[in-house]
């Protein structure tokens, strides 16, 4: 598990909200009010217009949100401190597979919402999907843990699950958005940036980037790629998850 009291000391240099993924997230919390946002980080897709309180076990993350994000308490998502359906809903981003519980931490979510739960998060089933684990083979070994988005949707008691496609100049550095910018991950900022780098064998990442740096030379990479190249938007595995708890009022 990534710990990001040592890991996200830099988060907030590469991470940020993605205004289009931002809308998706908007768009599925519906008509709530107040809002737990957990796994809450820096306070990326915090809806500024709703009640939001945040959950988030590090420090180091907490120390980075803006003075004007929503409050923070130091929880995790296993053992929400707050009473059942104590919020319109609870939403997670990029955070529910870095939890020690994730079955348990999806049921917390469950039981402290009153209407909805949202979850964003990256569907592993698509690890073969997109050339950057051509690279990095060790990335198939880290995806078989956790749950798939349909096993997420059901232990939240049945939900809809959305693609979200990335556009190709997402705002927010997390592992597919350089998917039509290739030469960003040979940036070690941005790759601090991601958990996955920091899991997987220091070597390997060496020669990973060591590979890709001498395909985008040489052109190898961009002639293997070239149906990506000219796209807009690609879906590479990033799914909303989103659970209706009972009709809204
Ligand atoms: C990739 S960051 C996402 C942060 C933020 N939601 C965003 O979209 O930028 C993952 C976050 O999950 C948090 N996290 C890890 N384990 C957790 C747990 N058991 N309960 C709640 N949050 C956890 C991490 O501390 C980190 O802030």
């Amino acid at each position: 598990m990534a710990d990001y009291d040592s890991i996200g000391r830099t988060y907030t240099a590469t991470r940020a909200t993605d205004p289009r993924i931002a809308a998706a997230i908007e768009h599925a919390l519906g008509s709530a009010r107040s809002v737990l946002n957990v796994g809450a980080g820096s306070g990326s897709y915090e809806p500024s217009t709703r009640q939001v309180l945040a959950v988030e076990p590090s420090v180091v993350m907490i120390a980075q949100r803006p003075r004007a994000a929503a409050p923070a308490v130091r929880a995790q998502a296993e053992a929400l401190p707050f009473a059942d359906g104590e919020f319109d809903a609870a939403m997670a981003v990029l955070s529910d597979h870095h939890w020690r519980d994730q079955g348990g931490g999806l049921a917390e979510l469950r039981r402290v919402a009153r209407h909805r739960v949202v979850v964003f998060t990256w569907d592993r089933t698509t690890v073969a999907d997109l050339w950057l684990v051509d690279y990095l083979p060790g990335f198939r070994r880290l995806a078989t843990g956790g749950m798939d988005v349909a096993e997420v949707a059901e232990r939240l008691g049945g939900a809809t699950v959305e693609p979200v496609p990335i556009p190709h100049d997402c705002k927010d550095g997390f592992l597919h958005a350089f998917w039509r910018r290739p030469e960003a991950y040979l940036d070690p900022r941005v790759r601090a940036g991601i958990s996955v780098f920091a899991r997987l064998d220091p070597g390997a990442v060496a020669e990973a980037m060591e590979r890709l740096r001498a395909d985008l030379a040489s052109g190898a990479w961009a002639r293997r790629n070239a149906a990506i190249l000219t796209r807009e938007q690609l879906d590479v595995g990033y799914r909303l998850i989103c659970a209706e708890l009972e009709p809204a009022s």
